[in-house]
């Protein structure tokens, strides 16, 4: 099943007045050859408003409920009002697991550990990422521009059939490039659909002329629905394993003789803990992603002679528009739905936020993970443990 968006349409290319002049001399060097993945109240909202003076990327979006709160999950309340600050972060706890929760607010001591601060060693690399409009991959994208590298954001950027929740927008990518741009780095952002091999094969051909090269691929749009197997439509399944898993390898059928050129590279898989187990009602999605895993480990193998780096990530549920979305489309709360299907160890986490994402991925697309390939990356608070 094909939707809309039948050619990549760049929206912008870095202006004159903005663009950073491609470096003659690529900084750091490359490596050598051979040598070595509710409803939508708040996303919208963080998506588009950078806050405070603090790297977009390294925003604490991450609430904990204190264990004076209740630690069941659906004693949560998900951030609804721009980010507090460090000092005077509260978290919301509320009473009931849904819509009109009477909440009461805990001074909580610390929340998610600090994050390092930007280390500037993808200085001078190219890194091109999939459903980066909004949701984990727009955060991905912010924290490897604040490490250094410039960014293309691919993204279908529009309404598609199936599933039927908000998927990112053009408004998000113009968003997103200029935030970008405000860490100082090049964005070039492309509307298309990933299951379309042209529109892919221009976007990344696009980016490479304005940009100078590709070093990174991100792999991460998707999408995500509940059906029983002898209840699934063809079209149904066909949009899942085209989107999670044809796309990937389109995308990275026309990375690759980049990388290659580029003397080395890595690309990173957002496959999911659902890559890596079984889910209720969830044949296509696990079958995708398990594809996604299966796809890691074949293109380790065959790109490790060219120092191209293959790994997937495995997230727990995620804070996200997909989450929202297949909330609505089930009649449920994000809450019921991180009851439901997320099990994770850590107690009073529901689901993680996507700075928590993105900051593994900034650490796997970096030459700190020099000897990470085809492997899988879980950050599961426990899910797969419990
Ligand atoms: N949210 C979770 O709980 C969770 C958990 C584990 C893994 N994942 C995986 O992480 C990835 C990102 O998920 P998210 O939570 O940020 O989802 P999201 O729905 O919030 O964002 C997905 C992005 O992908 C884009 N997209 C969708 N279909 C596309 C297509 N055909 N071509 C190009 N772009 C397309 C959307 O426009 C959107 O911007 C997905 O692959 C998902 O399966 C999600």
């Amino acid at each position: 099943m094909r939707t809309s968006a039948s050619s990549a349409r760049c929206s912008s290319v870095a202006s004159s007045s903005t663009a950073v002049p491609i470096p003659t001399t690529r900084s750091p060097p490359r490596r050598s050859r051979c040598s070595w993945t509710g409803a939508g109240r708040s996303r919208a909202r963080r998506a588009t408003s950078p806050t405070s003076s603090s790297p977009a990327w390294n925003r604490h979006s991450s609430r904990r409920c204190a264990s004076s709160c209740s630690p069941s999950p659906a004693s949560w309340s998900r951030p609804t009002s721009s980010t507090p600050s460090a000092a005077s972060r509260s978290t919301t706890c509320s009473t009931t697991t849904g819509r009109t929760a009477t909440s009461v607010s805990t001074e909580t001591p610390a929340s998610p550990a600090p994050r390092p601060a930007p280390t500037g060693d993808l200085t001078g690399r190219v890194a091109f990422i999939t459903g980066a409009a909004h949701g984990q991959g727009r955060a991905m994208a912010l924290a490897l521009a604040a490490d250094g590298a410039d960014i293309a954001a691919y993204d279908i950027a529009a309404k598609i059939s199936y599933p039927a929740y908000a998927q990112g927008s053009s408004a998000e990518l113009d968003s997103l490039r200029a935030e970008i741009e405000a860490l100082g780095r090049r964005a070039l952002v492309f509307a298309g659909d990933v299951r379309d091999a042209g529109a892919v094969g221009r976007a990344v051909d696009a980016t490479v002329a304005e940009l100078g090269g590709l070093d990174i691929l991100v792999n991460n749009a998707g999408i995500v629905a509940y059906a029983a197997a002898d209840e699934m439509s063809d079209a149904e399944w066909d949009a899942m394993i085209g989107i999670n898993l044809t796309g990937p390898f389109l995308v990275g059928r026309a990375a690759i003789p980049h990388l290659k050129a580029r003397g080395g590279g890595v690309i990173i898989n957002n496959s999911s803990v659902m890559g890596l187990r079984g889910g209720n009602r969830l044949s296509h999605y696990v079958a995708s992603k398990h594809g996604l895993t299966g796809l890691t480990k074949a293109w380790a193998i065959e790109l490790a002679p060219f120092g191209i780096r293959v790994v997937s990530i495995h997230p727990t549920g995620v804070n996200t528009p997909m989450n929202d979305g297949l909330a609505a489309m089930e009649g449920a709360t994000p809450q019921e739905i991180a009851e439901r299907s997320a099990g994770n160890l850590l107690p009073g986490v529901p689901w993680i936020e996507t700075d928590d994402v993105a900051e593994l991925v900034r650490y796997l697309a970096s030459d700190r993970a020099r000897f990470a390939t085809g492997a899988q990356f879980v950050l599961d608070a426990g899910l797969l443990t419990a």
